[in-house]
């Protein structure tokens, strides 16, 4: 079948249905929602069988939906309308949500419904849900939405509210006022749940110390009080903000600036100066983790205990194996973040266990430099050396470990370096919904380091590093895994990949002795015909030139990545129907 895909942008959920859509025998084009001429004109050239809209924030125009069916992604269950779906079911507390499959109608979300797929919803932000949760249901409804097109006959059911299943109902879009947090009443599950259903977008809009922003990345902060409102503590980069009945920590800050665009920081670099007179958090017991003198603490998210923050670091043991949790938000890595990484990494091959798992974070393993910090730096091209020599420092001491079985476990999505990184270790397993981006090209033309130019070949093959980094296409973990990307791939979801990476954790562990001698010898024989030294000066000698050259590509595609700056054109890569020839 041949399906245009009409979406804001090639998003998570987008990529992760066409690669299952792909993957099917479907070809699917791109075309990215610009102006209505130019989605008449993709419809024009392509002639699909299928419009589906992944992911839209304007109507489809009527000239298409009535030619044709066109079928939007709703993340709401049957009978939800409007544009905050995700938003009011979260601030509402919903125990189970879903989404709907809808034909196109001429009003918004009330078209007749293909399918409806539910899941029980977890406390967490809106954007996590959406990856994991909202992706899984949406794969499910819309690949059941196309098998009843392909075979023809299907009559979808029309939008009836007097029907027992169909609970949802219209719900404007959520305003500022909906989500503002009232810090003398609101208790902390109320001020974890508006910020959560604002996260990644658009945050919610508040005071701190006289500064008005916006908050992301809360997380409930065990064991501290204060006046209800106030920031009682900082530490490594998060605010503490006492409730009524305990307190948050508030991982990052948007400034909200009149007429000027800003992005999102860490907390404490967004208050500056106004954070002098609060109290930094137990620093010695944080620089003594962050140095790996404490080996084995289990602490973190959900750990809590002595007023402590959740880490985004954060490491635990299980018989012979060592698990290196990494839960940046965003996946991005900062410099510091890469620093402290290492640090921990180093620790944990200090102790008295046969493999490290390299285990990323919940939603993201790694999507590589920190772009909105190197944004944010007086020079944005020292940054970026800075930030990819951090990086390349954590590639190598993962590539040079000969005291243990190294696994990099993805649980989450990994992007540009964030894959490279991963390729790093020993064995490389995936979740089988986890969407690899193993390219920089997006990224300006950005040639890329982290060791790739050695690590992509040995694993794939000359001829298929160089699709793979041309293509700039997203990979799924099966195709990963097919293509020889990676070594596995689970099935399941999050409790699931954790039960398998654990099992196959401890069938390397077993195999320890063996599995690393054949390593150090393969090491010592790749040393021998081309140094990591010389992989590495020859891709920073492409990458100075990205960052300090004449050409300001990468600069510019930095600037609309963190900015959000709205696609202008749709990259001929996606949209085969732009394509010469074609
Ligand atoms: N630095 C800073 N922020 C990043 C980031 C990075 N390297 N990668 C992703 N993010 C942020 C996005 O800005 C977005 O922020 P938001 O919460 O404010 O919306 C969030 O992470 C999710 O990213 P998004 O692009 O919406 O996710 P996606 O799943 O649709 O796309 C990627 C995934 C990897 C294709 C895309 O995020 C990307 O291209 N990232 C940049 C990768 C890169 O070039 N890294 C630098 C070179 S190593």
């Amino acid at each position: 079948m041949k399906i245009l895909f009409i979406t804001h942008s090639f998003n998570s959920l987008a990529q992760r249905l066409y690669l299952e859509l792909t993957a099917r025998g479907h070809e699917v084009s791109i075309e990215f929602d610009i102006s209505d001429a130019v989605t008449l004109e993709a419809v024009a050239l392509y002639r699909p069988d299928l419009v589906i809209a992944p992911f839209l924030k304007r109507a489809i125009p009527e000239a298409i939906w009535r030619e044709r069916v066109c079928l939007i992604v709703h993340p709401g269950i049957k009978g939800d309308r409007g544009p905050s779906a995700l938003d009011w079911a979260i601030l509402n507390g919903e125990a189970e949500w879903g989404v709907t499959v809808l034909q196109a109608a001429a009003e918004m979300d009330a078209g007749d419904i293909w399918a409806e797929a539910r899941f029980p919803m977890r406390q967490a932000s809106k954007s996590s849900l959406y990856r994991n949760e909202v992706t899984e249901a949406a794969v499910a409804a819309v690949l059941e939405s196309v098998a009843k097109f392909g075979q023809g006959g299907f009559v979808p059911e029309p939008l009836d509210y007097g029907r027992p299943d169909v609970r949802g109902q219209w719900r404007p879009a959520m305003r500022q006022e909906d989500r503002a947090i009232d810090w003398q009443h609101d208790d902390t599950a109320t001020v974890m749940r508006k910020i959560r259903c604002a996260d990644g977008f658009p945050g919610v809009l508040d005071e701190v110390l006289g500064l008005a922003c916006y908050l992301y990345d809360a997380h409930p902060a065990d064991g501290l009080t204060g006046a209800p409102g106030e920031v009682i503590a900082h530490d490594g980069g998060a605010i503490c903000r006492a409730t009524v009945d305990g307190a948050v920590w508030i991982g990052h800050l948007k400034e909200k600036r009149e007429g000027e665009p800003a992005f999102k920081l860490p907390a404490a670099m967004v208050l500056g100066e106004r954070l002098v007179g609060v109290a930094a958090l137990s620093p010695a017991l944080s620089r003594k983790r962050e140095r790996g003198h404490l080996p084995s603490p289990v602490y973190g998210r959900g750990a809590g205990g002595e007023g402590e923050r959740c880490r985004d670091i954060r490491y635990e043991e299980h018989n012979a194996v060592g698990f290196l949790h990494f839960d940046f938000y965003n996946g991005a890595m900062s410099t510091q973040q890469c620093e402290r990484l290492l640090q921990a990494y180093l620790a944990a091959t200090r102790r008295d266990t046969r493999v490290i798992v390299l285990a990323g974070g919940a939603d993201f393993w790694s999507n590589g430099l920190h772009l909105n910090l190197i944004e944010a730096a007086d020079s944005a091209a020292d940054a970026s050396w800075e930030n990819i020599n951090a990086m390349n420092d954590l590639a190598r001491a993962v590539i040079e470990t000969d005291s243990h079985v190294t696994l990099a476990a993805l649980n989450g999505n990994a992007g540009a370096g964030g894959v490279f990184l991963a390729l790093t270790a020993d064995r490389v397993a995936a979740r089988a919904g986890v969407v690899f981006n193993p390219h920089y090209k997006a990224m300006g033309n950005l040639y890329g380091s982290e060791y790739w130019t050695y690590l992509l070949p040995r694993r794939v093959g000359a001829e298929r590093a160089t699709e793979i980094t041309d293509n700039r296409l997203p990979v799924g973990a099966r195709q990963a895994q097919a293509l020889g990307l990676i070594d596995a791939c689970f099935e399941g979801d999050a409790d699931a990949f954790r039960c398998e990476v654990e099992k196959l954790a401890e069938t390397l562990a077993a195999d320890a002795p063996a599995l690393l001698a054949e390593k150090r010898e393969r090491r010592r024989r790749d040393e021998a015909e081309k140094p990591l030294a010389a992989y590495r000066a020859e891709e920073l000698a492409n990458m100075k030139r990205n960052f300090y050259g004449f050409d300001p590509s990468y600069h510019v595609a930095r600037y609309n990545f963190v900015y959000k700056v709205p696609h202008s054109r749709t990259p001929r890569h996606l949209a085969l129907h732009r394509r010469v020839g074609k």
